[in-house]
């Protein structure tokens, strides 16, 4: 469960274009890190190269090292589809499959892993784990084989989040998770969040600063100089430190709605 990540010396390109420069990083288990910053300066990007989905992009690559608990998930040899797996990802936009049922939109991505094999009572019991896992169980569990597309989008998202727990990832990288929600389902995502981080290490990349500042315990910011220039990580710290007296400048004029 929870592995510590150890990002260095981190660039990432499209093609000849480098997105995202420089970035040195380490992120504690059993926390919730927050990416902030103006659109466009690389925090999806950088995401991605968290759990090697940037380079399901033609042309798209990384230098330097991405280590979990040491090891390098850019190493010879590594599968990236098995990094997928310890890394799991929850997007902007609910993504449950629409004509699956509730039950197999939480058991595919374990199918994809091989799940294929696992008697019928311990999928149930892996079902009914992640669902509560996730806070959904109790709103769905007398209609499983309904599809995923019947429920409400703060439901579905949580759905997401139950399918990523279900293969149990050591980290989990969701990327502006509660962007489509309403109120009520963005505080239901955040104390979800608050619960699993006893059992995972998040990063979550978010545009609304009180939600940083509720949910992590530590915050990067990300700028950029201009258009066609690399994104870079400015300034990363105790998310108390971030909002009240951050050391960089444009941090505190980005926090404080001046520009972005
Ligand atoms: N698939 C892609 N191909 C080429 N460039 C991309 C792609 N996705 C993002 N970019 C570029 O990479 C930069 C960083 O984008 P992104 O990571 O989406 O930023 P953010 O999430 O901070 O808004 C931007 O200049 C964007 O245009
Ligand atoms: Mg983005």
């Amino acid at each position: 469960m929870a592995k510590r990540i150890d990002v260095k010396d981190l660039d990432i390109y499209y093609g000849s274009f480098r997105a995202v420069e420089g970035v040195t990083m380490s992120i504690e288990p059993r926390s919730i890190t927050a990416l902030i910053g103006p659109s466009g300066c690389g925090k999806s990007t950088f995401l991605r190269s968290l759990n090697r989905m940037h380079e399901v992009i033609p042309g798209a690559r990384v230098s330097g090292s991405v280590l979990l608990d040491g090891q390098d998930l850019y190493g010879a040899g590594i599968d990236p589809v098995s990094v997928r797996r310890h890394v799991g990802m929850v997007f902007q936009r609910p993504n449950p499959f629409p004509t699956m049922s509730i039950y197999e939109n939480v058991v595919a991505g374990m199918r994809l892993n091989g799940g294929r094999g696992v008697r019928k009572a311990e999928m149930d019991g892996i079902v009914e784990g992640a669902l509560q896992g996730a806070n959904l169980w109790n709103e769905v569990k007398d209609r499983l084989d309904r599809p995923g597309s019947s429920l409400s989008g703060g439901q579905q998202q949580r759905l997401c989040i139950a399918r990523a727990i279900a293969v149990k990832p050591d980290v989990l990288l969701m990327d502006e998770p509660c962007s489509a929600l309403d109120p009520i389902s963005t505080l239901a995502i955040e104390d979800l969040m608050d619960q699993l981080k006893k059992d995972y290490t998040i990063v979550i990349v978010t545009h609304n600063m009180q939600q940083a500042a509720r949910v992590s315990d530590r915050t990067g910011f990300f700028n950029i100089a201009g258009t066609g220039k690399p994104g870079k990580l400015i300034e990363m710290d105790e998310t108390s430190t971030m909002f009240s007296t951050p050391s960089v400048q444009a941090t505190e004029d980005y926090i404080s709605g001046r520009f972005g």
